[in-house]
């Protein structure tokens, strides 16, 4: 299956009652794997987590790491873009050149990369090589 299909077919299980906005996440990594998730709200707002939070948790699970590509996907004509603590999760298990897919649920919208996305970012380097 295609990022943008398990995207969509995910998506279709978002817990997002009180936004009503509906996301999906798809990505793959450097072995292969295709990993997804969905945005899970919470009465208790800030409880609530994003689509690609979920897709990279799968990914952990399954003793993966290493993001080549994730496909975000929500309903509109506007591109989805993931939000800021996406960026610095993408980034953990990612590289400035992983790219991101953005999509609504019937095509890709646009292309860009974690390096565009989230320039001058913190990462695992600034820890002196401590992971
Ligand atoms: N959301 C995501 O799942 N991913 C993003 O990158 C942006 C926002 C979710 C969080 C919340 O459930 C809903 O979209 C509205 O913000």
């Amino acid at each position: 299956m295609s990022l943008i299909d398990d995207a969509r077919r995910v998506r279709e299980n978002a817990h997002a009652p009180y936004s009503g906005f509906k996301v999906g996440a798809a990505l793959r990594t450097a072995a292969g794997g295709v990993f997804s998730g969905c945005n899970v709200e919470n009465v208790a707002y800030p409880e609530g987590t994003c689509a690609e939070a979920g897709a990279i948790a799968a990914m952990v699970a399954a003793g993966e790491a290493g993001i080549v590509e994730i496909l975000v996907m929500a309903d509109g004509e506007v591109p989805i873009t993931p939000c800021g603590g996406c960026r610095q999760k993408i980034a953990e298990f990612g590289a400035p050149d992983t790219v991101i897919i953005l999509a609504n649920t019937q095509e890709e919208l646009g292309r860009t990369t974690l390096a565009e996305l989230l320039p001058g970012s913190f990462t695992p380097a600034h820890l002196g090589g401590v992971r």
